[in-house]
């Protein structure tokens, strides 16, 4: 805890107020739950902006692990009010799952607050997500079949269901009735799952009783708490390069990762966030679908997720891993305006004899440093790679970066060097105290 204090108080510099965002910077986890629970001991709120239970956060905390889908990562400590954000899709079965399995761990979830503008994700979404994948065929997208996608169309028509609307229980029952008639119809059409609408009526009933009391104006409960001289971290969900509008499409999740996002799915202002704190694992992982211009199809491709320990904690897959990319690094630090980023999982490239960073691409034979706009060009990029002398020797729970060998030193320096922001973290272990801050 004292580390982690220390993380906010070098950075902040004395600043009465502030408000960072935690931005994933490749696709999906890389650690961002650990960085947010280690700058959470001095913030009084956590709050997610977007995304839904498709996210898996894990944190360590001795030899406690916790997987956190929906609940903020900020939810350890008793100072902390954690906020789900109106930008996030929230699946209530799993909201109360996981609620009950960390109350049974004795981690108290009463101060957590719920957007009463945040949408809510029934059966029927998770049935079309499903079914729409199954239609894709081999140009599938490889979602984690939580239905975010789908909760988040309904959204942009217009035809969602808010959080606020369960505080008024005979109208919420009315529409959700309405609602999944007319959702058994069209899932029915696309060759789905059908359900039992009486069914679905009768639990939602249920879990909007139960989530009454955490239901919030958290739009004015951040700005109050902003105004009051409050620390603010905003925590993302998947990654930048999954972003609806700047990933690659169509291969992303349905929302906006990105830290403009944060403002979007919180309310908060774009001028009221003043860090931007992007984080990238020490190579790439991706789950799912898509272009990945670093991927490693190879023994050493295995290596990683063998000692990476890289399965998905929602949906048990296997990621698929590779080098790291400083073009998308670069990429993220422009559109996310990042002020710093935190370099994670360093201590699992210790075996590596050779440690390999894309620091280009060439497109026919062109040296290309801008990340391409299309999947399609990126499909045709061949990574140029700087190889550095692995530094062959453990970094776990090291905590100052002069400890480091010489050429994780190195890797970090080409971090910094190809995007023009510091490393302000290191990772060296899944702990919670594991992490070199600069
Ligand atoms: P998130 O989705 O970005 O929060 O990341 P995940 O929790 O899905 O995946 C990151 C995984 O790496 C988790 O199992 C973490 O416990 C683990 N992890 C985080 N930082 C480090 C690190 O520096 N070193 C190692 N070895 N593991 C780490
Ligand atoms: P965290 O927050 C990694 C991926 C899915 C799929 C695509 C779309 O733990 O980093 P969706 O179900 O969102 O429609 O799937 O996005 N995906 C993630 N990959 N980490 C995540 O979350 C992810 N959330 C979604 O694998 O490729
Ligand atoms: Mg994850």
């Amino acid at each position: 805890l004292a580390r982690a204090s220390t993380v906010t108080s070098r950075s902040e510099r004395g600043a009465c107020m502030s408000v960072t965002v935690v931005v994933g910077t490749q696709w999906g986890d890389e650690g961002k739950a650990k960085v947010i629970d280690l700058l959470a001991a001095s913030h009084t709120i956590v709050a997610r902006y977007q995304g839904g239970h498709n996210a898996g956060h894990t944190v360590v905390i001795g030899d406690q692990k916790y997987a956190l889908q929906l609940t903020p990562s900020g939810v350890f400590y008793d100072t902390v009010t954690p906020v789900i954000g109106n930008g996030v899709v929230v699946d209530l079965p799993t909201l109360f799952k996981e609620i009950d399995s960390l109350e049974s761990r004795g981690i108290s979830t009463a101060r957590l607050k719920v957007s009463s503008l945040a949408h809510l994700i029934f059966p029927w979404h998770q049935a079309i997500d499903a079914a729409l994948e199954a239609a894709r065929g081999d140009s599938k997208i490889g979602t984690t079949l939580k239905g975010i996608g789908p909760a988040y169309v309904d959204k942009v028509k217009r035809a969602g269901i808010r959080v606020g609307e369960v505080l008024n229980i005979t109208s919420f029952e009315a529409k959700v009735r309405e609602r999944a008639v007319a959702a058994r119809r069209e899932v029915s059409d696309i060759g789905g799952d059908t359900f039992d609408i009486d069914q679905v009526v009768s639990d939602f009933v249920a879990y909007a009783q139960r989530l009454a009391p955490y239901v919030a104006d958290t739009v004015n409960l951040l700005h109050d708490a902003r105004e009051r001289g409050e620390h603010i971290l905003l925590e993302g969900a998947q990654a930048t390069f999954l972003d609806v509008d700047h990933g690659t499409y169509p291969y992303v999740t349905s929302s906006n990762p990105i830290a403009g996002g944060a403002a979007v799915g919180t309310g908060l202002g774009p001028r009221h966030i003043d860090r931007v704190v992007g984080i990238a694992k020490a190579y790439t992982t991706r789950v799912g679908m898509g272009p990945f211009p670093s991927e490693l199809t190879d023994d050493l491709g295995d290596k990683l997720v063998d000692i990476g320990r890289e399965f998905g904690t929602v949906t048990g897959r296997r990621r698929r891993t590779g080098w790291l990319d400083t073009v998308m690094l670069r990429h993220a630090m422009r559109v996310n305006s990042l002020t710093e980023i935190a370099l994670t999982k360093l201590d699992v490239l210790d075996t590596f004899e050779e440690v390999k960073v894309c620091v280009a691409y060439k497109i026919n034979g062109e040296i290309v440093r801008n990340y391409p706009d299309t999947v399609e060009r990126l499909a045709q990029v061949e990574p140029v790679y700087e190889t550095l002398a692995g530094w062959m020797s453990s970094t776990e729970g090291i905590t100052e970066f002069s400890q480091l060998p010489r050429t994780a030193q190195d890797l970090v320096k080409i971090v910094e060097r190809e995007t023009g922001i510091p490393v302000s973290m290191v990772g060296t272990g899944p702990a919670r105290d594991s992490m070199v801050v600069r």
